[in-house]
């Protein structure tokens, strides 16, 4: 990547709209194409390199080992009783070094908790080492520890009534306008229940892992990791080293869904382990480390309130929250951030407050926020519409507001009304029966929709584009490809602004020491990068315009030529020695100056058995609009995963903790239900054209946690269609609906 040239900067704050856009010339015609993921064969056959698959000389294994306790102190770790088995080479037990899982809510702490005091069941407490994974892992089952025990916050219903207010994460813990307890009590419709949704595990397919070795001084880690550049900061201050050394590597990483926005003690241990034992250490979390260790989505208790005129206009909303944490931990899930602008009502509440427990670290998963808020607001607004006898999409669109119902600035681009309108077409809304009339066999069939929306985020982003004699062009940025096409969609950024086909550029992706990058998380990944990959070729788009004596507005690339003024010049012979560019893209006054979110409709039938309760989804339709979509293959599969998880949530997904002593019980694939392939049926996505001028130069927004906002009510509100039972504890098991 480094050579000689010319070096230039290229870089946005988005304090303006930006009308106009390089994609929309169509010079190469490959933004937006659904293109297959280039790196997708990589994949399938096994050749694409993850973390655990990194191996380096002398390398050693590390088996992390877990408390068998929720609560109390470690007094001592048994590591003679062990260290003579064959193939164990040592065991560490640093505790003060030993980490939880950090940087949950897209912002990556020093996480500084030293775990004598055990906080939580499971939480690591020492890592065995061995010359072969097995010796490691044989010992590690083996290892005595001695606990003693104290009384642990167990049980979140006994210990709800005790709560406190954190400080903000996105949004702040409390937001009140107006006087909602007077509308609820002067409005002439007026609605109050409350919901429930278990703690959920991301369940990234991959496992977290680390290997790690030091040289002269340098750490390196080859992670699974979302976000390098924050995690390498966050890893260095742990360990108590300088930032420049410490270098994180994430070339492929097998799905985060949050689970992966901080460092996971994986990688502290082994680095520490490293450090001590002079050797690379490989360590890889078991399936179970990865539910008892990293982080869960809390389980959240949740009160709407909605307070309407006689036509289902909203005067008031509430939706006040619950959700659990570590003591000393201030995350908490943002239930209510979609409520904030979802619909009208000048009088509003929306509250987050926390129950202190001793149950595995909350933090962020896939939407954190929308996923389970959404739950309960399309539950109830389903429920209200039922009750006003409206129907449930004239209900939404009666209560679409026109300005922020709180900020009351502008919304950047909103077809929430138009996804409604466009899905129940294609869905076939109207043939929706009242509830419980329409029957297959033994089965209730019925149909819901639910609103979705998704916050869009702009992060600080930079890449560096190079493009050399031979007309290649190099891309690089810190981002990372968590299986979402990020690789993919860069290319398509650079080819569609350079005019050049695929085989001619190439991305690197996922290394702490490329330019620094907001990284996959929080939807903000492709427009961020992307947009820094965009200012970087618009550079060098520039500088080629500059040599060829023209306006850049003058000139066209295409195919690796530049065409101006009836000459056509291969871009590499403008090159010369190699022109250099770095992007950079930083949030602006644009943030606060509109509001800016992604929306779409999600439609469901379900049928219900009428004996036995079992919910099957038959068919779902997710209609969204976010902009420009950059892939409509990648960002297609991107909602069709949304989907799936809302399928999860609304009837599989629950991780159970033992109340006696803080255990998750189901700490695996086999009782954690995610939802397999015989429970997705067909599902079916469709994108609204839309440019978003206020998100970023490419007018993009973020989609990947759009599907799963909104997608589980939506199937919830099937099933009270089909069978007219509503079920406000989520899952909807068989023996709720019974
Ligand atoms: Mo996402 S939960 O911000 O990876």
């Amino acid at each position: 990547m480094l050579g000689l040239g010319d070096k230039h900067t290229n870089s946005l704050t988005m304090d303006q709209p930006v009308p106009s856009s390089l994609l929309d010339t169509g010079a190469q015609n490959i933004i937006s194409k659904p293109l297959p993921r280039y790196e997708g064969a990589k994949k399938v056959s096994g050749t694409a390199r993850y973390s655990a698959e990194f191996t380096a000389e002398n390398m050693a294994y590390g088996v992390l080992v877990g408390v068998g306790h929720g609560s109390g102190t470690v007094t001592g770790v048994d590591a003679d009783a062990i260290r003579g088995l064959p193939g164990v080479i040592d065991v560490v037990t640093d505790f003060k070094s030993f980490l939880r899982n950090a940087g949950q809510g897209g912002e990556t702490k020093a996480p500084t908790q030293g775990v004598e005091e055990v906080a939580y069941f499971g939480q690591f407490v020492a890592i065995v080492l061995g010359e072969t994974y097995e010796a490691a892992r044989g010992a590690a089952l083996q290892l005595p520890l001695t606990v003693e025990p104290a009384e642990g916050r167990f049980d979140f219903d006994a210990l709800k009534g005790e709560t406190d207010t954190p400080p903000p994460n996105n949004i702040p813990a409390h937001y009140t306008q107006g006087d909602l307890d007077r509308a609820m009590a002067e409005a002439p419709l007026t609605f109050d229940a409350t919901y429930t949704t278990p703690s959920q595990n991301s369940a990234a397919m991959e496992p977290h892992a680390s290997l790690a070795y030091w040289d002269e001084g340098k750490l390196t880690i080859y992670g699974s990791y979302q976000i390098p550049t924050k995690d390498a900061i966050a890893l260095a201050k742990a360990l108590g080293v300088s930032q420049k050394n410490v270098r994180i590597v994430a070339e492929y990483v097998g799905g985060g869904f949050g689970s992966k926005l901080g460092i996971s003690p994986e990688s502290a241990a082994a680095a520490i382990a490293s450090r001590q034992l002079g050797r690379p250490i490989k360590c890889v979390m078991l399936r179970q480390q990865v539910f008892d260790g990293t982080v869960r989505r809390s389980n959240t208790e949740q009160r709407v309130r909605l307070a309407a005129e006689a036509d289902g206009t909203l005067v008031g909303i509430g939706h006040e929250t619950l959700c659990a944490n570590l003591p000393d931990e201030d995350f908490f899930e943002p239930a209510g951030i979609g409520t904030h602008s979802l619909y009208k009502g000048e009088h509003r509440v929306i509250t987050h407050d926390l129950v202190r427990v001793n149950l595995t670290l909350s933090g962020s998963m896939r939407a954190p926020g929308e996923a389970v808020g959404m739950l309960a607001i399309e539950s109830a607004m389903d429920e209200f519409a039922e009750q006003l006898g409206i129907d449930p999409i004239e209900l939404r669109r009666r209560n679409d507001p026109d300005k922020d119902p709180e900020k009351g600035v502008p919304f950047s681009s909103r077809q929430l009304t138009r996804c409604l309108e466009v899905g129940a077409e294609r869905f076939g809304w109207s043939k929706r029966q009242p509830k419980a009339t329409r029957r297959d066999g033994e089965w209730w069939v019925g149909l819901g929709v639910a609103a979705a929306t998704r916050n869009n985020l702009l992060e600080k982003n930079a890449a560096k584009a190079r493009l050399n004699a031979a007309g290649h062009l190099f891309v690089e940025t810190a981002m990372t490809d968590i299986g979402t096409g990020s690789y993919t969609v860069l290319a398509q950024i650079a080819g569609e602004v350079m005019g050049l086909p695929f085989e001619r550029i190439t991305v690197k992706l996922g290394d702490s020491e490329s330019p620094e990058s907001s990284g996959s998380g929080g939807s903000w990944g492709a427009c961020g990068s992307g947009s820094a990959v965009y200012l970087a070729c618009e550079e060098i788009r520039n500088q080629l315009a500059k040599k060829l004596g023209v306006d850049p507005d003058a000139m066209t690339l295409k195919d690796g030529m530049a065409i101006a003024e009836n000459r056509s010049t291969p871009i590499g012979d403008l090159a010369g020695e190699g022109i250099e560019a770095t992007g950079e893209i930083n949030p602006g006054k644009q943030k606060d100056a509109v509001t800016q979110a992604s929306y779409g409709a999600h439609f469901a039938e379900v049928a219900v058995n009428a004996v036995t309760g079992e919910v099957r989804v038959r068919r779902m339709l997710g209609v969204f609009a976010a902009g420009r979509i950059l892939n409509r293959q990648t960002a297609r599969s991107q909602c069709l995963g949304g989907l799936t998880f809302g399928i999860g949530a609304a009837l599989t997904e629950e991780l159970i903790h033992d109340v006696r002593n803080g255990k998750a019980v189901n700490h695996d694939l086999a009782e954690y239900h995610v939802p397999v392939n015989a429970d997705v049926p067909q599902l079916e996505i469709e994108f609204l054209e839309e440019r978003d001028v206020h998100s970023n130069p490419l007018h993009a927004k973020g989609i990947g946690e759009l599907g799963i906002s909104g997608a589980g009510a939506a199937i919830a509100n099937a099933v009270y269609n089909a069978c007219g039972v509503r079920v406000r504890d989520f899952p909807l098991t068989l023996d709720k609906i019974l």
